[in-house]
């Protein structure tokens, strides 16, 4: 199970990086925009500090054009995979950019079926925006298990990316549910470790412990000091 961050922005990358949860990067014209820097720069910030895959995705809408864009944005950096939309000008564009040997990121996917020939075409990710769906009321949990299940079915390459992720549970589904990787925004690992129940639970022990005279929590409190003094003494 892989993790991505869904962020364009340098200075969260880099937070996340050191817990260990970038595996790649995902982004958008909208996550690039909202950076309000020149976006090929950023992207190659990215790719300085990513080793994984970083998805970069094509705005150009006609077909010519966005095998130019992506041609391109391949060059960037050799992890770059590039996002191209589940639709029917995006199967032009992907097919094109296989036989090139290009990577693509499906994106924009809220139905399996808007799936199914990317993934006999064996495109790299499938892009299954669940949060986007969940928006509306409607529980698309079923679509990562239904995603995975074709991609399997068809002994296709392709790994099924949960993006649009908001909350806690979805990352649970992704999991359980059979997506390869999932993408999650920073702000949706704060609510992970955001929890009331913990914060209170946490509290409340420290609380109690902090009632204790100092002298009864000293011990306890400096084993680790007392064990390095005996380390360098012997
Ligand atoms: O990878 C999906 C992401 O870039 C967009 O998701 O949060 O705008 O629905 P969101």
């Amino acid at each position: 199970m892989e993790f991505f961050l869904d962020t364009a922005s340098i200075d969260e990358i880099n937070r996340y990086k050191e817990l260990g949860l970038v595996d790649g990067v995902t982004t958008n014209p909208q996550l690039l925009s909202k950076e309000g820097r020149d976006p090929l720069e950023q992207v190659r910030e990215i790719a300085a500090i990513v080793s994984g895959p970083i998805s970069v995705e094509v705005t150009h809408t006609d077909p010519q054009r966005m095998v130019e864009q992506a041609r391109g944005l391949a060059r960037v950096a050799e992890n770059t995979v590039i996002k191209v939309p589940a639709s029917m000008v995006g199967l032009t564009v992907a097919r094109r950019l296989k036989e090139e040997g290009i990577k693509t990121n499906i994106t924009l996917v809220f139905h399996p079926s808007q799936a199914v020939p990317f993934i006999r075409m064996g495109a790299e990710f499938i892009s299954l925006f669940v949060g986007r769906v969940e928006d509306f009321g409607l529980d698309n949990r079923e679509h990562i298990r239904r995603i995975r299940s074709m991609i399997d079915e068809m002994k296709s390459p392709t790994r099924l990316l949960a993006a649009s992720i908001r909350n806690p549970d979805y990352l649970v589904a992704a999991v359980t549910d059979g997506a390869h990787a999932v993408t999650m925004p920073p702000v949706c690992w704060e609510k992970v470790y955001n929890n009331p129940l913990f914060n209170q639970a946490e509290l409340e022990f420290l609380e109690s412990w902090r009632k204790l005279p100092p002298r009864v929590r000293e011990g306890y409190e400096s084993i680790a000091l007392d064990r390095e003094v005996a380390q360098n003494a012997s």
